[in-house]
């Protein structure tokens, strides 16, 4: 079935869900503030998410709504305008709105996930962030779930993939440093499964309101700097002390339930996705 999809926040993440919608066959309207058109065969909504003007800009009867919008920057402020203030915006416009009630996805975040022991975290673990930038994503779920509205959030990862590749460029620079003996685990997810799973969720005739975006393996982070080393024919990145003060461990964070829904990866761990931009950047040639 065809859908009428509003994609806010035609971003990194946004741009590449759009565009895979509109090639599925949906009418896909795609938002952003920056003017200049998302991508071909999305169709351009240059608006703030935060104007109050913004009902007037929402095409009618959509019955999907991806919320992909971020923050500007990592600063409480920017935190509170994208998640709470510009959501409840666009929740308010559509929960004010007859016909067709659509279906709201939003990208929330693993940083909701306070754990730091490295134990495993799935959707029903505990959430007590210390920062804000995890206690505001717990506020937009909230908000969320007190829509009226069918809403699902999906808790991602660290999002990687072409022109994210923040973890090769430190191995290739020789910048990568080990924390021997101290392990901490690495969640991730390749922007094209953060884009798949949202189409699949949207899809799906009952989906759960919570579900975490992450890839099959929590791997320790010495483990993808070693690995990327040997892929790319380098030695293995030098070890230095670990920092003072309590041991960050990190979490592992379980993929069961998207797993379960019927979710297949196509990037499902760091071998398979980060294996694939390397290949892609060495048949881009030198310089790429
Ligand atoms: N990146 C990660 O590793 C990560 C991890 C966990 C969760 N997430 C979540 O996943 C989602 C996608 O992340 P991303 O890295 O793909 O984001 P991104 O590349 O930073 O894109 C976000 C987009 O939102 C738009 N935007 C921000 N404020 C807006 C506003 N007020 N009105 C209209 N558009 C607005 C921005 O475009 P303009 O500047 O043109 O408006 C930008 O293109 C976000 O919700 C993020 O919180 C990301």
């Amino acid at each position: 079935m065809a859908h009428r999809i509003l994609v806010a926040g035609c971003g990194y993440t946004g741009t590449a869900l759009a565009v895979r919608l509109a090639a599925e066959g949906h009418r896909v309207w795609g938002l952003r503030r920056t003017a200049g058109a998302v991508a071909p065969g999305v169709e351009t909504l240059s608006a703030d998410l935060l104007d109050a003007g913004l009902g007037a800009r929402v095409p009618e009867e959509i019955d999907r709504v991806f919320y992909t919008a971020a923050a500007d920057d990592g600063s409480e402020e920017a935190y509170r305008a994208a998640y709470v203030e510009a959501l409840d915006r666009l929740l308010g416009v559509l929960e004010a709105r007859g016909g067709p009630r659509p279906r709201v996805l939003f990208t929330s975040s693993t940083s909701v996930h306070h754990q730091r022991d490295g134990s495993a975290v799935d959707e029903d673990s505990p959430t007590q962030p210390e920062g804000h930038r995890g206690r505001i994503m717990l506020e937009a779920e909230a908000r969320l779930a007190r829509s009226p509205l069918e809403t699902v959030a999906l808790r991602l990862g660290g999002i990687y993939g072409p022109g994210r590749t923040r973890f090769i460029e430190a191995v290739r620079s020789g910048r990568a440093r080990r924390t021997r003996g101290a392990p901490r685990y690495t969640n991730r997810i390749h922007r094209d499964d953060a884009a798949g799973a949202l189409a699949h969720l949207a899809a799906l005739p009952a989906p759960r309101p919570l579900y975490l975006g992450v890839d099959d393996d929590p791997a320790e982070r010495d483990e993808v700097l070693s690995w990327l080393a040997a892929r790319l024919g380098m030695p293995p990145p030098p070890d230095e002390e670990p920092g003072p003060g309590p041991h960050d461990a990190g979490k592992r964070c379980s993929n069961a339930r998207l797993r379960a829904s019927g979710y297949v990866f196509r990037y499902p761990d760091f071998r398979a996705g980060y294996g694939a931009l390397i290949d892609a950047s060495d048949a881009s040639g030198p310089g790429s």
